[in-house]
């Protein structure tokens, strides 16, 4: 029999002080006229003394498995995707699955910087197929604002912090779940967007440098070409997607996406007016403020994509 991975439940969590451009225009040389017309964003959620990545990802974690249904003890493993973890080691991971009381099954972190939720959905996915494992708990949290420098206006303008989360969970039920998933990078372009130091490098964090133009360019002819490419996979067109629930990065890459696609607005979970570019967490984010809102249902056709530092990007189709 078929083992299909649906979303058995969502969850996802903000810190509760809110940046806006009002604020950044005390802080660098910018404008929220800038901010909105070039991006879209009005505000952002960052962290406060004392909030982590950990301490995100757990409450999101939390509600995803409340709304799931199921028992700590029913959840197989927990990956998280996040460029920003409390420490170097160990991993967010284990942070959530010991905060969750979750049992000693695998749980480990995933890099791929603003597609990390893509790429974490496909490992867990990847997981339920081969039979590994019949639950898993996928999380993208982010706290970029710990990797701004404040005194760039191209980078600190941009980012917020956040986490999302879903049940991944194995059904028979083959109406429904991950149709496919598409993952890409290319190192070449490594250096557009970044971080200026390392652990093996600066023993430091660093702080986001971004040639920003460039990643413009990037994103808007290859989230078109990862969305064409999942839609055909499946035989399927444009016309059948109920929802495209992409990275908001900037509201402009996201118009252009929709565009390309023939897609209305209508169609396009968008909150980066609301959260910022929050990386990995901007995916999940959106999905369960949709799910919760009463806007994406059982069985609708609903299109993940999106594009990060490496260049990474990816896409995941799925009947939800
Ligand atoms: O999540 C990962 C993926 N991320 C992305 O895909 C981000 C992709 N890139 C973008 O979203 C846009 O390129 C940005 C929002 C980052 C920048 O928008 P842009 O329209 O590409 O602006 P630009 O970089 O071409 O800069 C235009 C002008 C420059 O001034 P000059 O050289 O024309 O005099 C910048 O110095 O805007 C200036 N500028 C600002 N002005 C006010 C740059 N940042 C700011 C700012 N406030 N915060």
């Amino acid at each position: 029999m078929s083992i299909q991975s649906i979303i058995k439940g969502t969850g996802s969590y903000l810190p509760s002080k809110i940046l806006t451009n009002a604020d950044l225009e005390k802080m660098v040389d910018t404008s929220d006229e800038w901010i909105v017309q070039r991006t879209g964003i009005k505000q952002r959620h960052i962290v406060s003394e004392g909030e982590t990545t950990s301490t995100l990802a757990i409450e999101a974690a939390k509600q995803a498995l409340d709304a799931s249904g199921l028992e700590a003890s029913e959840i197989d493993g927990v990956i998280v995707a996040t460029t920003t973890p409390d420490l170097t080691f160990p991993s967010v991971a284990v942070h959530v699955q010991a905060a969750l009381g979750l049992p000693s099954k695998m749980a480990f972190d995933v890099q791929a910087v603003c597609t990390g939720f893509v790429y974490a959905l496909s490992t867990a996915h990847s997981f339920l197929q081969t039979g590994m494992a019949k639950n898993i708990l996928v999380i993208g949290a982010e706290s970029m604002s710990t990797l701004l420098n404040w005194d760039d206006r191209t980078t600190c303008v941009l980012f917020g912090d956040g986490a999302g989360a879903v049940v991944l969970g194995e059904s028979h039920d083959t109406s429904r779940g991950i149709l496919s998933t598409h993952l890409y990078a290319d190192g070449t372009h490594k250096d557009i967007l970044c971080t200026t130091g390392g652990v093996s490098k600066t023993q430091t964090a660093g702080t986001i440098q971004m040639q920003g133009r460039d990643m413009f360019k990037q994103a808007v002819t290859l989230m078109h070409n990862v969305v064409e490419e999942a839609l055909s996979t499946n035989g399927l067109t444009d016309a059948d997607l109920d929802w495209l629930v992409p990275h908001q990065a900037n509201i402009r890459i996201i118009s252009a996406t929709a565009d390309k696609l023939g897609l209305s607005m209508d169609k396009v979970v968008v909150t980066v007016a609301d959260h910022g570019n929050t990386s990995a967490a901007s995916i999940p984010l959106a999905l369960d403020q949709a799910v919760r809102d009463g806007r994406i249902q059982d069985n609708q056709l609903i299109l993940l994509e999106a594009l990060g530092g490496g260049l990474t990007w990816g896409a995941a189709l799925l009947r939800f």
